[in-house]
Parts: C-alpha cells; sequence; structure tokens
C-alpha cells in the first residue's frame, strides 16, 4: 500500500511516499529554518505562508522521486495536530484536497505518534510493545506504546519541551537557530563540571519533567555574565546544560519502562540526535538489559515519511477521516478524536 503523507506542524514542509508502513519510496523536505533564524525562532506566520509556498512544488517531487503517479496513491496521510495551527491547517487542507482529487482515504495522524513510527522505517524488526520517549521542539513525553495504534501517556513535560529548552539555551549563547545541533557541538569541546545547574523533580508525579527552572538559570547565567563582564565558559555551559537535560530524560525513561515491563525503549522526536543523550540512554539500557532503538539522525527531525508509517498503521486499525476533519494545536497522544471503524 502506498501512502503520500503530508508534515506541515511547525517549520517544515514535508511530503513523501511510504510503502507498507516501512519503506521510504520518497522523501522530500523544504525546511524553512534559515527563514526563522533571522528571527531566533519560528515565526507562526511566516510558517503558515512559506507552506503554502512550498507545498505544490513538493508533492510533484515527492511522487517523481518515488517513480510513481497520482492514480498509483492508494490513500493520503497528513498530521492533524499538534502544532502551530496555522501551519498543520496549510499540510492537512492541501492533505485533503489531493484525497478528495484521487478518491482515496484521508488517514488523519498525530505528529507524536509519527515520531515515535520514524522508528519502523529504520527497524524493520521494531514492534511494539515498548515505552517511548519522545522530545521535540514543542513537546516532551513518554509514553507506553501497547501496539501500534495503542498509546498511554505516563510522563510530560510540565512546562518547556526539550527542545525549546535548547533552542532557548542556544540563543542565550549566541548560537543560531536551531540551537539544539549547534549546543551539542559546542558541548563537545568541553568536559563540564563548571555550572551547577537544577535538575526539576515534580512531587508525587516522578515520570513528569520541567525544563523552565533550567532554561532559566542558563538565562541568568548568560545575563550575570554579559553585567558584571565575568568571562563565561560558554562551552562548558552548553556541556553542563546538556548534562541537566540528559538528567531530566533518560532516569525517567528508565523507570517509566520499568514501571510498564517494558525491556524496549524507543527514542523520538528532534532531540534525539543529541550525541550525549544518546549515548547515556544506551549506557543505562545496557545496564538495565534493555533494547535500545535510536532513530538514525535523518530521521529524529520533523519529515514526511514518519507520517506515512504511522499513517499506514492507523489504516490498518480502521481510522479514516471524513472531510470534516480540523486541525489542532494541541491534542493528547491518545486523541479520543480518531476513531477506529474496525
Ligand atoms: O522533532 P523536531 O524536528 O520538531 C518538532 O516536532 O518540534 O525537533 C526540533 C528540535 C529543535 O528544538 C532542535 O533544536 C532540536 O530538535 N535538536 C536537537 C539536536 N538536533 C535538533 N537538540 C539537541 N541536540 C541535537 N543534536
Amino acid at each position: 500500500m502506498k501512502i503520500l503523507a503530508f508534515e506541515s506542524s511547525c517549520d517544515e514542509t514535508a511530503v513523501a511516499v511510504v510503502e507498507d508502513g516501512r519503506r521510504i519510496l520518497s522523501d522530500a523536505i523544504a525546511s524553512q529554518a534559515d527563514m526563522h533564524a533571522l528571527y531566533g525562532g519560528v515565526v507562526p506566520e511566516i510558517a503558515s505562508r512559506k507552506h503554502v509556498e512550498a507545498i505544490a512544488a513538493l508533492t510533484d517531487k515527492a511522487l517523481a522521486d518515488a517513480g510513481i503517479a497520482k492514480k498509483d496513491v492508494d490513500a493520503v496521510a497528513a498530521t492533524y495536530a499538534p502544532g502551530l495551527i496555522g501551519a498543520v491547517l496549510v499540510g492537512l487542507n492541501f492533505a485533503k484536497s489531493v484525497a478528495y482529487a484521487l478518491s482515496v482515504p484521508l488517514i488523519p495522524v498525530h505528529h507524536i505518534r509519527g515520531h515515535i513510527a520514524a522508528n519502523y522505517l529504520a527497524f524493520p524488526d521494531l514492534e511494539p510493545p515498548f515505552l517511548a520517549l519522545c522530545m521535540s521542539g514543542g513537546n516532551t513525553l513518554l509514553v507506553d506504546v501497547a501496539g501500534y495504534t495503542d498509546f498511554r501517556l505516563v510522563g510530560a513535560t510540565r512546562d518547556d519541551a526539550a527542545g525549546e529548552c535548547f533552542d532557548k539555551a542556544a540563543r542565550v549563547l549566541g548560537l543560531p537557530y536551531p540551537g539544539g545541533k549547534p549546543m551539542d557541538e559546542l558541548a563537545r569541546q568541553s568536559a563540564g563540571g563548571v555550572y551547577d545547574l537544577p535538575r526539576a523533580k515534580i512531587e508525587g508525579c516522578e515520570l513528569d519533567m520541567s525544563f523552565s527552572g533550567l532554561k532559566t538559570a542558563v538565562v541568568n547565567l548568560a545575563h550575570n555574565a554579559e553585567q558584571t563582564g565575568k568571562p563565561l565558559d560558554r562551552a562548558a555551559l552548553a556541556r553542563d546544560f546538556t548534562q541537566a537535560v540528559s538528567d531530566e530524560l533518560v532516569p525517567r525513561a528508565m523507570l517509566a519502562a520499568r514501571q510498564c515491563g517494558r525491556k524496549t525503549i524507543v527514542a523520538a522526536g528532534g532531540v534525539a540526535a543529541n550525541s550525549f543523550l544518546r549515548a547515556d540512554l544506551q549506557r543505562e539500557c545496557d545496564k538495565a538489559g534493555c533494547k535500545l532503538y535510536l532513530p538514525p539522525l535523518s530521521l529524529c527531525g520533523d519529515n514526511g515519511a514518519m507520517i506515512g508509517a504511522q499513517g499506514y498503521y492507523e489504516y490498518l486499525a480502521g481510522a479514516c477521516a471524513d472531510w470534516s476533519l480540523n486541525a489542532y494545536a494541541t491534542r493528547e497522544i491518545d486523541d479520543p478524536i480518531v476513531r477506529y471503524a474496525k
């Protein structure tokens, strides 16, 4: 089954063709990051406009790269939530018109489910159940994945997402947007151990996380250094900051896996590209005898193929939308709006 998949929840317009949920036939991406970098972060209105400009040509490219014609498309999948509302609307409405014109089913895909499913594209042997650690620019969640369409949220950030925290910390260190990758590179230049940064604990909710205190601590350190003229060891701060993020995420992922009775952990989302996090997760999984799946860097960030992968399993489970499907800025991962016919 060939699915034409659309992703437009933030600053990447992405269109892909995926076969049977596991094989990428094409994965076309038009990133707007350079444009948003001028403003130090994503400007929602610009994101929507850029999606409008890119999506039709990108769809032609995805079909051409896959070597298929429009008549070969069996279904259309699209991100319907969560994300920047204007941005999601562009991709979803374009997807609706394509599905309508081709008379094929329209499959709604939750963006975070897609991030998790990126792993199915890289690892043919991977099947639920597993514990997913999802870390992206807008979301940070721990999810018990009991089946391809059976998700249970077990922990989440109470405030900022891990990726947003990386981006803000990077900005005060003078690094370009998006800041995750340059922070990773800067952190590799230091052994750290210089700055004492906070780790959050939420009483009574040991799997929930918080990144706003850490973000503020980095912002304050940078501003104090600026005001007092004291030198700031930027590489050490990047390293210590990254360690603090990892200390929020990795032990909680291990605990969640234990509590859910899972021996397999799957990482997902843009922040899963972080080299320190990947190493820490691998070390802890080895210690605990857990199998770890880390998506290849090319599938960590937003892409269309992940939507096609999850779209396939949503379709098999009977999820299909009618033309009234709306876009949403926020929806839970076990969203009851997605109804299954079977
Ligand atoms: O998953 P993604 O592409 O978009 C959302 O769905 O939100 O994630 C983007 C986030 C950005 O915050 C970016 O700075 C972060 O992923 N990121 C990283 C790294 N590469 C990208 N964060 C830490 N280390 C990295 N190497």
